[in-house]
């Protein structure tokens, strides 16, 4: 008798424990589907749209500054800055990474950078700072398992190369 008591409780408990793990999956499948519906209501945020755009004018950025056309660079880094705000603040995520957390870490910092050196007119400058920027591009996509390794040159100049 005491013993099927102690059964009956290990089961209650398994079942409260099932419950309980059931409902953890259950809201962050509800986050998931929040961060989805978000994108689809909003293709401008859609992580791949801003990727792209992104991709864009990073390379427009790069001939602007490698030829020193300063006012085409800082209109092409507010371009690809502006791609970015797309995924600020809207927890977007990806598989298990909150990717608008990520990028706002990281990217403002260094657009800020690069508007610097765009500023001050520095050719050097502008080529480390923008050496920098793709490698924080790629070390997001590594992380988040992205084959798109951006590259620096961009591609359009490799071809050139050869
Ligand atoms: C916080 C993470 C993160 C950062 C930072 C980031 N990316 Fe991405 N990128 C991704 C993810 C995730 C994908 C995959 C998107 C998909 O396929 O849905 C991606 C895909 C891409 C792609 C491929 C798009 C396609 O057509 O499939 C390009 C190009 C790209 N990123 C460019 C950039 C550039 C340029 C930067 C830097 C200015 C950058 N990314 C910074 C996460 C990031």
């Amino acid at each position: 008798m005491k013993g099927k008591r102690i059964s009956d409780l290990v089961v209650g408990l398994a079942v409260v424990a099932l419950a309980g793990i059931a409902f953890l999956l259950w809201s962050q499948s509800q986050s998931v589907a929040k961060a989805v519906e978000q994108q689809e209501n909003d293709p401008e945020s859609r992580v791949v749209a801003v990727m792209q755009k992104m991709e864009v004018h990073v390379e427009r950025l790069y001939y602007s500054g490698r030829d020193q056309d300063w006012e085409q660079a800082k209109q092409a880094l507010e371009a690809v800055s502006g791609a970015a705000n797309h995924l600020y603040h809207r927890n977007l995520l990806y598989g298990e990474i909150n990717i608008s957390a990520a990028a706002e870490s990281v990217l403002p910092d260094e657009f800020k950078r690069l508007g610097d050196v765009i500023q001050r007119r520095d050719r050097e400058a502008f080529l480390r700072e923008y050496r920098q920027m793709i490698q924080i591009c790629n070390s997001c996509h590594r992380a988040t398992g992205q084959i798109a390794v951006v590259q620096e040159p961009p591609s359009r100049e490799r071809r050139d190369l050869h």
